[in-house]
């Protein structure tokens, strides 16, 4: 039997979340440029969608470019950026044709104009699409959000909009980017690091974790497989006890 046929249909996650990470040691084992490794990083992000895609999940975030990353040599930087709107043009085809809607959370603002503009367009092309959701993390940490909602609920209280005494979990949750978007209950990382790396601090609470070695390069549908059935075999218990669940 399968990975795949292993799975159970009935108890995926809605929304996973992958930290894409190792590009960069896998080039540095294969003796080639940092870039080859990010570029290398496209089938995987492929598959996963795909996968997602198949196994009718409702949502896959990833974390493609973190607020940190700007802090990379400008030459690294220029090349993710590069490689992010040919991707983004490359993959319009294909994401439209599977019935994928795009999203982004993160600080979108600091991306090149150019860039913003293919991915304005191409959330505008999917935007009626109902399958899968696929939410691209760019330029985002979840302490930029953070930080972000609070100023803004701030400000809607000194404008008298909302008083501290209503604000409410779900309230809070309208103020961040993944405003609408159920919080994952799978977050994957590979490469081996055991991090968060701020990543959705807030949103992943009660999120499974599951950490592989293998590097972003080389993940695959059966890895991405062999997460999923790892998460069905966990036992979610919320605070309660076995018993009780
Ligand atoms: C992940 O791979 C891609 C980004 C963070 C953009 P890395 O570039 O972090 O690869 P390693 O961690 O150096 O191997
Ligand atoms: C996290 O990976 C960010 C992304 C995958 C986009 P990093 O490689 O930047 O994280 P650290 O520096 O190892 O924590
Ligand atoms: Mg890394």
């Amino acid at each position: 039997m399968s990975l795949k046929e292993k799975l159970n249909p009935d108890k995926l996650p809605k929304h996973v979340a992958i930290i894409m990470d190792g590009n960069g040691r896998w080039a540095r084992k294969k003796g080639v440029a940092r870039v080859l490794g990010h570029r290398s990083g496209v089938t995987p992000v492929r598959e996963v969608v795909e996968a997602s895609g198949e196994l009718g999940i409702q949502y896959l975030t990833l974390y493609a470019f973190s607020t940190e990353n700007w802090g990379r040599p400008v030459e690294e930087v220029k090349a993710l950026m590069g490689l992010l709107v040919a991707t983004v043009k490359n993959e319009t085809a294909r994401l439209v044709k599977n019935n994928v809607r795009l999203h982004t959370i993160g600080d979108v603002g600091m991306l090149p104009e150019s860039i913003r503009k293919e991915i304005d367009h191409l959330i505008e092309k999917t935007k009626n699409n109902t399958g899968l959701n696929l939410v691209l993390a760019l330029s985002y940490s979840s302490r930029w959000e953070i930080l972000k909602a609070v100023r803004a609920i701030m400000d809607e209280a000194s404008a008298g909009k909302i008083k501290s005494e209503d604000l409410t979990q779900e309230i809070f949750g309208n103020y961040l980017e993944t405003k609408n978007i159920p919080d994952p209950e799978l977050l994957i990382r590979t490469s081996g690091e055991q991090r968060i790396s701020n990543f959705l601090l807030y949103q992943i609470a009660y999120a499974e974790l599951y950490f592989t070695p293998k590097l972003w390069p080389d993940f695959r549908k059966e890895d991405y497989y062999a997460a999923l059935l790892e998460f069905q075999n966990r036992e979610r218990r919320f605070g309660k006890t076995s018993e009780q669940l």
